[in-house]
């Protein structure tokens, strides 16, 4: 793999960053004030207590494997020793979110974007893109488990493809890594566990997604979650569960192509609805819901 050549230093409002062809930077870990590593001592604190008995023991377990801790805002030099030898995945620094066709090539390549800047005080239980804790500790955990690794990766291959067949491609494959990467419950021999990155950085959905009665919760099935709109502003109206990750690995291993071009042609499902065909595994009440559009 060719190493990202560094193009210019760049002023930000967050501060001077060294900046990348790729849009990597360097995690500037020196410029980080004690209001940051407060942060991050706070919400780690936080969610790994919420954690327990609602993540699954893979998020759990993998996420002790990189030593973090509360003590600071671990450099992602560190975290990359334990990662590269783990699954050979490694995490790269950004600015925030990327263009898709650049994030595609960067999981393709097993390389996972993770924004260097963490938020304010003020924004601890919600922020509305995601920063260093929603990335560190949301995603790079799960990227240790071998399975989800590779499903990462076939993800962004599978996105590269996408892309390049057009947007309502590009729509359905975004609705699987919603539903997965971000928002996706499993079913375990304990009960429900949360794998989704989204959900484990926020303390609110973390317990809302297992134990309130407003959400559905609904069996994985991948052209039905291909079909779903979500919400970006609220949690989640529907969770998709899985039986285990190799499920995910089966189910996303055939040729989307076919796929795609069959559901170009089929009305798009509501957050909120539960369809017929369904497993339904729990009906939601949807009290407390707000009416918003459904991205
Ligand atoms: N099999 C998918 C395709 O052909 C690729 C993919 C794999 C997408 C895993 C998502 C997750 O596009
Ligand atoms: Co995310």
């Amino acid at each position: 793999m060719n190493t990202p050549q560094r193009v210019e230093h760049q002023q930000t409002d967050r501060g001077y960053i060294p900046v990348y062809a790729t849009g990597i930077v360097e995690q500037p870990w020196a410029d980080y004030t004690r209001t940051d590593h407060e942060v991050w001592a706070t919400l780690f604190r936080r969610q790994r207590e919420v954690l327990k008995g609602r993540a699954c023991r893979e998020f759990l377990e993998n996420q002790e494997r990189f030593g973090m801790s509360p003590g600071a805002i671990p450099k992602f030099e560190d975290l990359n020793k334990v990662l590269k030898a783990g699954t050979g995945w490694e995490i790269v620094g950004v600015e925030g979110l990327l263009p898709d066709e650049v994030f595609f090539d960067h999981l393709a390549n097993r390389r996972f974007p993770v924004s260097w800047w963490i938020r304010k005080p003020e924004q601890l239980d919600y922020l509305s893109e995601p920063d260093l804790f929603h990335d560190l500790f949301g995603h790079v955990p799960m990227l240790l488990n071998p399975v989800f690794a590779d499903y990462v990766q076939a993800y962004g291959l599978g996105g590269v493809k996408a892309f390049k067949l057009g947007p309502d491609a590009l729509m359905n494959l975004t609705r699987l890594y919603w539903y997965t990467v971000e928002f996706g419950l499993i079913a375990t021999p304990e009960g429900l566990r949360i794998y989704g990155s989204g959900i484990v950085s926020s303390k609110g959905e973390s317990i809302y997604c297992l134990e309130s009665d407003s959400p559905n919760r609904i069996g994985f099935d991948l052209e039905r979650i291909m079909r779903t709109r979500y919400k970006i502003d609220t949690y989640q109206q529907t969770y998709f569960v899985i039986d285990g990750f190799q499920q995910l690995m089966d189910a996303t291993r055939p040729d989307f192509t076919p796929i795609y071009a069959r559901l170009r042609d089929l009305p798009a499902f509501a957050a909120s609805d539960v369809q017929p065909g369904d497993r339904v595994i729990q009906q939601g009440t949807g009290e407390g819901w707000v009416k918003s559009a459904d991205v």
